[in-house]
């Protein structure tokens, strides 16, 4: 079975992170591209940080693009609260030497799609959806030759965790949220419902430490400084590792369970801008849009994730 092609679309950050190394880890994935865009931290340290992780990974081969640097129609709302200055607060790690890949974020995703075979590569956004939105508008005709899109977004029953309403990747570019949502493409959304089950312990962050690689380290350290924002907000044990679902999704769905829906985007609610409706009970005759991803086995998921990382 030829390995899955995919486009990691992302703003590490310290989740992001695990999941680009899960992925990189993985030979049942081929990371066609890093595509970087403003989110978590400003765009110039989305992108170098982008570099920092591959090269952690000794993957220096993985073209790195640098994308939008601020939402469609917004002011950006970055995260330094959660993820520290410079995005990946934790470890210190040394500044990349790969280059940047030429040419823009937005270009190389469509240069990609229209390069490799219709319905050959999946998208997995992990930040905000500005670079794909983009992309879709400046090139329409990509649309139909995605494959399938797997991100990291939006809330439900989990209600926000930026505003009341609104998961922060959404909330960030509403504008770029409803392109997506509406793009007809088969979407598939891990949202806080799920992403909040996929908490972190002292055993399991343990677990990534005694890998006793460079990777590991990292990881641990990431995840003790990632973990102590959303254990002091929720009283949890632990942190949840949200874009790690996107990647673990594909090398094992049957780790998540969740239902065909429809789900929408507020864009013009002050209040609630940002806030993904997830018709989850049908109440409306709106067409089903997206696997709406509610839940997942934490243990097999960290199990699969330190297993993985240890290839590293
Ligand atoms: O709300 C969680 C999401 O926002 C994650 O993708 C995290 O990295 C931040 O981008
Ligand atoms: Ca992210």
């Amino acid at each position: 079975m030829p390995p899955r092609k995919i486009i990691i679309d992302t703003d590490p950050g310290q989740d992001d992170a695990v999941a680009i190394l899960l992925a990189l880890a993985s030979p049942e994935l081929e990371v066609l591209a890093i595509t970087a865009v403003a989110g978590n931290v400003p765009l110039d340290l989305t992108q170098k940080n982008a570099r920092i992780i591959c090269e952690l990974a000794d993957r220096t081969d993985i073209p790195v693009h640098a994308g939008c640097d601020r939402p469609l129609a917004r002011k950006l709302v970055t995260a330094e609260h959660v993820h520290g200055k410079t995005g990946l607060d934790g470890p210190t790690l040394p500044d990349p030497v790969m280059p940047l890949s030429g040419g823009h974020a937005v270009d190389a995703i469509i240069d990609i799609l229209r390069r490799e075979p219709t319905g050959s590569v999946t998208l997995c956004p992990l930040g905000p959806l500005t670079n794909i939105a983009t992309a879709f508008q400046r090139a329409p005709d990509i649309i139909e030759r995605v494959q399938q899109i797997v991100l990291m977004g939006g809330a439900y029953f989990e209600v926000g965790n930026i505003t009341p309403a609104a998961e922060f990747n959404i909330y960030v570019d509403p504008e770029a949220a409803a392109v997506v949502f509406a793009s007809g493409i088969d979407l598939v959304i891990h949202s806080l419902d799920v992403t909040h089950k996929a908490l972190t312990s002292r055993a399991r962050v343990e677990a990534f430490r005694d890998l006793g690689s460079p990777v590991g380290k990292a990881v641990a350290e990431w995840t003790d400084f990632f973990e102590r924002y959303d254990k002091e907000k929720y009283g949890s044990e632990g942190a949840p590792l949200h874009d790690p679902c996107v990647i673990a999704y594909l090398l094992k769905p049957v780790l998540f369970t969740g239902r065909r829906i429809n789900v929408e985007v507020e864009v013009d609610s002050p209040l609630t801008r940002g806030m993904t409706v997830a018709d989850w009970w049908g109440v409306t005759d709106r067409p089903a849009n997206a696997l709406f991803i509610g839940d997942i086995d934490d243990a097999a998921f960290f199990d699969l994730l330190t297993e993985r990382l240890a290839r590293l």
